[in-house]
């Protein structure tokens, strides 16, 4: 049987690579999208849509339920003081543990975010505000002190639009000074790839391009 993945920000720039990707490595795709209508692949035989807000927990209950794998690739609205991060994130993290076999969740973050770089840190404070990164940092925290859901929350270097090359690299040191970017193909690749490896379970990982 193939897995279900329950893809949240399916229409946004890395969501829609994951659901690309996925699809073609056999997945079968719960789309969580806000606008239906802007979803490209809704005719695909593999493809459910789910229409909801992820920071309101009974959509995410609803949408949870039965699915085999979570991906997040959600993100603050750019340039709007409005933060949902930590609030979908708690509604994923609390709607996955009451499943019988909570689903694994791969969740979206940010170098920069819990120690992990303090120049990253600096310059996303200085560019997106202190208030919205102080949202990713406790989405991020509150992933990592999960207990009862398998999760991987993955941090990626700052995303470009560029052509992916197929490949990334793991930072195995704590902390970094300054990534190399990446295309946000190539986090979508990593996504793809951690859905059938369960060798960054429990983990945080910190992804830069190749
Ligand atoms: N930019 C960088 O260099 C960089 C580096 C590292 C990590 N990241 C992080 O990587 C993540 C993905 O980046 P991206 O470029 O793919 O972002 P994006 O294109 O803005 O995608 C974010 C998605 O979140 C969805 N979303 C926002 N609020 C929602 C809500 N209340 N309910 C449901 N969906 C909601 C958006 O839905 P709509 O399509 O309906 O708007 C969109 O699909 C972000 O968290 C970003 O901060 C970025």
């Amino acid at each position: 049987m193939n897995k279900t993945v329950l893809v949240f920000g399916a229409n946004g720039n890395v969501g829609s690579h994951v659901v690309n990707q996925a699809l073609a490595a056999g997945y079968k795709i719960k789309a969580f999208v806000r606008s239906p209508h802007k979803f490209k692949h809704s005719e695909h035989p593999n493809v459910e849509v789910f229409k909801g807000d992820a920071t309101n927990f009974d959509d995410v209950e609803k949408a949870i339920k039965g699915v085999d794998i979570v991906v997040s690739c959600l993100g603050n609205p750019p340039k709007k003081k409005i933060h949902i991060m930590d609030k979908a994130y708690e509604n994923i993290i609390l709607a996955a543990s009451e499943e019988p076999n909570p689903p694994r969740c791969l969740m979206i973050s940010t170098i920069g975010t819990n120690g992990s770089s303090w120049f990253v840190r600096f310059l996303l404070q200085l560019f997106n505000g202190k208030d919205g990164f102080a949202d990713y940092e406790k989405a991020d925290k509150r992933v990592l002190d999960e207990k009862n859901v398998p999760f991987v929350v993955i941090r990626p270097a700052g995303l470009t639009n560029k052509q992916g090359k197929g490949s990334y690299r793991i930072i195995n040191k704590q902390t970094v000074f300054f990534p190399k970017f990446m295309a946000r193909a190539d986090v979508a690749q990593f996504f793809v790839d951690c859905l059938s490896d369960t060798s960054f379970d429990g983990r945080v990982v910190m992804i830069e391009g190749a």
